[in-house]
């Protein structure tokens, strides 16, 4: 199994989808609490930047889904974003909950737990100076991988940044998966494919080109099972409780 796996049981790493997103309003601080409470390794989340400058945590282009309020994250700022609810939407229980900013996150989650964060906006230099700064200002590089379906956003960042580890996210059926790292003209670190496209033999073709393997976004018990039996190096999934129990 490749390295990073979980090193004391090399088992796969559990990495919580938006937190605990099966249990707990997405990309909220008590989403992420909860999956490494349930024993998360890691968690994933998705980041915009506002019309200030600063990357907020939300899955969706506007607040319109996840929150009591309106309008597109890249023209509303950190003030404004923060006056929303993004809790009550999905349970009266988690009133008050707010978007957080990828920086109250940093600050919050303990330093082992790994952050997955897939950038859902596009290429901007502002993009890659603010996700630098807080990498380096929270010690945090090593502990992050940074994906994204645009491989172009993560190419460009990573030539601006190259201490930045990247993860190539993609929905292809593909052949051979390692050709998608040798292709894509950067060095990466992890591949996330659906999960439905990736079989063991798969998973250990990329891991013999020295690629973990994280694919999204697997829920139900026997779709965990599977992920697990492919020797997979980490499973995203909405349920961490659920993977936790099923590997002791
Ligand atoms: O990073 C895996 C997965 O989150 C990608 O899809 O739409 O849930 O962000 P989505
Ligand atoms: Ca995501």
């Amino acid at each position: 199994m490749v390295e990073n796996c979980n090193e004391q049981t090399l088992r796969p790493l559990i990495i919580g989808h938006r937190g605990a997103a099966g249990e707990a309003p997405e990309n909220t601080l008590a989403s992420f609490e909860l999956a490494v409470r349930q024993g998360a390794d890691a968690v994933e989340l998705d980041v915009h930047l506002t019309a200030d400058g600063e990357l907020v945590v939300c899955h969706d282009h506007t607040v319109n889904r996840t929150t009591d309020g309106q309008g597109r994250i890249d023209q509303m700022t950190v003030e404004q974003i923060k006056r929303l609810d993004a809790g009550r939407w999905y349970d009266e229980r988690f009133r008050g909950e707010r978007i957080p900013l990828l920086s109250e996150v940093f600050a919050a989650l303990p330093a082992n737990v790994m952050i997955n964060v897939e950038v859902k906006c596009g290429y901007s230099d502002k993009l890659s100076g603010r996700l630098a700064e807080l990498l380096a200002g929270f010690g945090r590089l090593e502990t992050t991988v940074v994906s994204s379906f645009s491989h172009k956003v993560l190419y460009r960042l990573k030539q601006r940044e190259p201490a930045i580890r990247v993860g190539l996210l993609y929905v292809a059926d593909l052949v051979r998966h390692s050709v998608l790292a040798e292709t894509a003209g950067m060095d990466v670190y992890s591949l996330h494919p659906q999960y439905q496209a990736i079989g063991p033999e798969d998973v250990a073709e990329a891991q013999r080109h020295g690629l973990r393997v994280y694919p999204f976004t697997i829920n139900e018990p026997e779709h965990l099972r599977q992920a697990v039996q492919a020797g997979c190096s980490g499973i995203i999934t909405d349920f961490p409780a659920r993977l936790k129990a099923m590997l002791g």
